[in-house]
């Protein structure tokens, strides 16, 4: 089996040519050759040149200009590498007074804006950075006011930025992008509903080709202050930058009105930092292999691994524990339709607790706009937990209350999509169901890191992440689904009544 993508791959896999649709294609390319022909000899010279170039769009102006600007790079060697987990927990939840957390996210975002000399690239599913953008009136969303303010300042900083988002979008009444644009960004609205049938569920950032951010934060001021979320911060590491940036490349010159995913990608997207020959670099003083995964498979040209092969072999190579956190666990498609069954993930992990024993946490979101048709499915997968026969998952919900903030739609989640086991730290921005990783845009960082040197004092990216989930795991937000009574804040408990009666 050369790949796990089986189960709906025939289906559902865009831009599989059938040899009479290519003859047609062959037939039409050739009828358009000709009326170019015709065209070109009745244009003259100078505007079809014009014509070209502006075809070319501004991704070549914008490249060579990136280029130049990014011309003398420090040498990799001296580079003094970091990781830094970056956290956003909502206002007005309080954990124990000893619970630790990582740097918060709008002080992570803060930082990489004030560093920012050359350039900045930011691919996010969608932007809506006020209250405004959404209609509503909160002044929770300063900080997100803040960090677009600090955006709309760097092209007066003669800093170059990119970003690349999705059409379709979640922020119609957003005017956000118009704003930059009008600031001096250059914005590309990447059509993957043509393209995959899917959305740019994307989130990182590139600054300066040598830090990177890779998380589940949109931007977004509720990622801020309303709504969970975790992602990670590498300084100083211009390989994996320059890696990272070959993936935002690739939306880049996707967005344009009528472009096509080539099959297959010209060689400057291949990568030769993969599951197979992570990079190895010494980060926080630690040796360490990373690599970057992208989803979906069109979007990974030759060496890049892709994001569900990647979590595949991560639960394959635990040994001792597998502790998940994400917002949404659905062994089925969820968008796609007809809506099919699609139990990769979920055989993975029931073949680890099984066959091998490792222990499974699954850390599940429930909100008041959870689909409760996730319920039987977490209970099922709960309903194996037999520790007497060394057979061990269990499953939790993590519910952010909502308290006096129930006029921000879609907020007061855990938007949280991660892994941790005693061999390596998974960090995504995809839910867990069927069209994350056939349709929809995504990224992933996977690190394992030797022990630092206990002299250094430093914890290692894997420590600090199962700290994050002991911390959650054992909170008061998290609950046991056989203990899940009535809970305002969670969709399920209608759910859970109904099947009582
Ligand atoms: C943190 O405090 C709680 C009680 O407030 C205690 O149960 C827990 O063991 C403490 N954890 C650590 C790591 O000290
Ligand atoms: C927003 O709320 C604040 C205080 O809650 C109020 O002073 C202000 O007038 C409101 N603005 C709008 C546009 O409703
Ligand atoms: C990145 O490396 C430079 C030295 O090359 C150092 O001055 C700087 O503090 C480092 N940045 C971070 C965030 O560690
Ligand atoms: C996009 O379509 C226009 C006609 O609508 C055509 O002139 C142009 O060459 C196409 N561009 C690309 C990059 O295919
Ligand atoms: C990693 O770099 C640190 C300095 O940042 C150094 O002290 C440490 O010895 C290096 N570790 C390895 C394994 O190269
Ligand atoms: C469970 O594991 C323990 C230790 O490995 C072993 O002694 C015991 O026989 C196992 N129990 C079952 C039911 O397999
Ligand atoms: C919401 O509740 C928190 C405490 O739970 C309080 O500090 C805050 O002022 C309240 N906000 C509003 C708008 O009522
Ligand atoms: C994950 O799933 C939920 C429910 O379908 C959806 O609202 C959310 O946008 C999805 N993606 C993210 C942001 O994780």
């Amino acid at each position: 089996m050369s790949s796990r993508y089986w189960a709906l791959h025939d289906n559902y896999v865009p831009n599989r040519w059938s040899p009479s649709r290519l003859a047609s294609v062959v037939l039409t390319v050739g009828c358009l050759v000709v009326i170019g022909v015709l065209i070109s000899i009745a244009l003259t010279e100078k505007s079809t040149a014009k014509r070209n170039s502006q075809d070319l769009g501004d991704h070549d102006q914008v490249k060579t200009e990136w280029d130049t600007r990014n011309g003398l790079r420090d040498p990799v060697s001296d580079e003094q590498s970091k990781f830094v987990l970056a956290e956003s927990i909502p206002l007005y939840m309080t954990y124990n007074v000893n619970a630790t957390f990582g740097t918060p996210l709008y002080k992570a975002w803060k930082d990489l804006l004030a560093m920012a000399t050359k350039s900045v690239d930011v691919a996010s599913f969608y932007w809506t950075l006020t209250g405004d953008d959404i209609r509503v009136n909160s002044s929770t969303d300063l900080p997100g006011r803040d960090i677009f303010k600090l955006f709309q300042d760097l092209p007066s900083r003669n800093v170059l930025v990119r970003v690349a988002t999705s059409i379709p979008t979640v922020a119609g009444l957003s005017t956000d992008l118009q704003v930059l644009r009008e600031k001096g960004v250059y914005v590309k609205e990447v059509n993957f509903g043509l393209l995959t049938k899917g959305i740019l569920h994307t989130k990182l950032w590139i600054v300066d080709m040598k830090h990177v951010y890779i998380g589940s934060a949109n931007m977004d001021w509720r990622s801020l202050t309303q709504v969970k979320e975790l992602g990670v911060v590498i300084y100083n590491c211009s390989q994996l930058a320059e890696d990272l940036h070959k993936i935002f490349l690739s939306y880049w010159v996707l967005g344009h009105h009528n472009a096509s995913i080539p099959d297959p990608w010209p060689s400057e997207f291949d990568t030769s930092i993969n599951r197979e020959h992570p990079l190895l670099v010494n980060i926080s003083g630690a040796t360490s292999r990373v690599y970057i995964t992208a989803s979906p498979p069109s979007f990974c040209p030759a060496g890049r691994t892709k994001d569900l092969d990647s979590i595949l072999s991560v639960i394959e190579g635990a040994e001792q524990f597998i502790d998940v956190s994400v917002m949404e666990y659905f062994p089925t498609s969820r968008f796609i339709h007809p809506r099919r069954y699609w139990p990769i993930i979920e055989d993975a992990l029931k073949q680890s607790a099984f066959d091998r024993q490792v222990p499974i946490r699954l850390l599940i979101s429930c909100g008041r706009d959870t689909d409760p048709a996730m319920l039987p499915f977490l209970q099922s997968l709960s309903a194996l937990h037999q520790p007497s026969q060394n057979l061990s998952i269990e499953v939790k919900l993590f519910i952010v209350p909502v308290g006096n903030q129930s006029n921000i739609p879609y907020s007061r989640v855990n938007h949280n999509k991660y892994m941790v086991t005693d061999k390596e730290a998974y960090i995504g921005t995809s839910n867990w169901s069927a069209d994350y990783f056939i349709t929809t845009a995504g990224v992933s960082l996977v690190v394992s890191q030797d022990a630092a040197h206990p002299s250094s004092g430093r914890q290692m990216l894997q420590e600090q992440l199962r700290g994050v989930f002991e911390r959650d795991w054992n909170s008061q937000f998290s609950v046991a689904l056989s203990d899940l009574g009535h809970h305002p804040d969670c969709s399920f408990t209608e759910a859970l009544r109904k099947t009582a009666l």
